[in-house]
């Protein structure tokens, strides 16, 4: 399916509806963990994936399903609790389909986090990760299909999609909060199946320093919006292959526990520097 610019406009007045003359700047999508992020906006306005004419439900663990519409850090904002992804059966173009609603709403601005496996061997679970780049290859993009131009061009540069300047706001602020901040490149696999060992050394060939299953089609349809982009993963576990472990979703749950502290600290100095 491919959906019509006419549909991205009916989700936005449908909200705009709900929210009246506030208009976000900010648009967060906040992956396992950082979900709490959007309970703590201030003068929140909720509005429910399922009250949304064509939004579709979140139905990963620990994903509310709900964008919050308030301030955060005095910035305008828009957070999603829940995001979608191709493993819960969604189309590329679905999972981003929210990305384009935000930008019509006002949003300029992307946020992004997510946890991931940790393919760099130098680095630990519980490593935080500003993303300066991402691999998604061999698979469909969420821009296939027909363009709409209203929203960019049909074949969109790629070199920036994660801002520089934004990289720079992230550096800065980890080093004023002490917090150790890694930079790498984030590789999308599909899942719902962690990788195979095999598909871990793959991508550190490729040169992937972490593995996950969210983030790069959504960061593809903002680049393509004209959206600047600030991206940060949490390594929740080693990579398969590297611990004689097996994976576990509840190993990922729980890092993201425990870093949602240093994290959501980092994220936040972030937002106040956003001018
Ligand atoms: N692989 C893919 N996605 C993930 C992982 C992983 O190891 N950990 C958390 N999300």
């Amino acid at each position: 399916m491919t959906y019509t610019f006419d549909q991205y406009k009916e989700s936005a007045d449908s909200i705009r509806r709900r929210i009246g003359a506030f208009c976000p700047k900010v648009a967060m999508i906040l992956g396992s963990g950082l979900g709490f992020l959007g309970d703590v906006v201030e003068d929140p306005v909720c509005v429910s994936y399922r009250d949304i004419p064509h939004f579709k439900a979140s139905t990963a663990p620990g994903h509310k399903g709900q964008l919050v519409f308030g301030t955060l850090e005095g910035r305008p904002v828009a957070v999603m609790q829940g995001r979608m992804h191709h493993y819960e059966g969604y189309s590329y173009e679905e999972v981003s389909y929210a990305v384009r609603v935000l930008r019509l709403l006002g949003c300029d601005t992307l946020i992004v986090t997510n946890a991931a496996g940790c393919v760099n061997t130098a680095w630990q679970a519980g490593d935080l990760m500003l993303i300066t780049d991402q691999i998604k290859i061999f698979m469909e993009s969420p821009l296939r299909g027909e363009n709409l131009p209203e929203f960019g061009v049909r074949f969109p540069d790629s070199s920036h999609l994660y801002t520089p300047a934004l990289q720079d706001l992230a550096r800065q602020s980890a080093g004023e909060l002490g917090i150790d901040l890694k930079e790498g490149v984030y590789m999308y696999f599909p899942g719902p199946q962690y990788e195979t060992p095999a598909e871990v050394r793959f991508a550190r060939i490729a040169g992937a320093d972490a593995v996950g299953m969210s983030t790069a089609p959504e960061v593809i349809v903002a680049g393509h919006c004209g959206m600047q982009v600030l991206g940060f993963t949490l390594c929740s576990n080693m990579a398969a292959g590297i611990l004689d472990q097996p994976l576990s979703e509840q190993e990922v749950l729980d890092a993201a526990e425990a870093c949602k502290e240093k994290f959501s600290r980092l994220v936040l100095a972030c937002l106040k520097k956003l001018s």
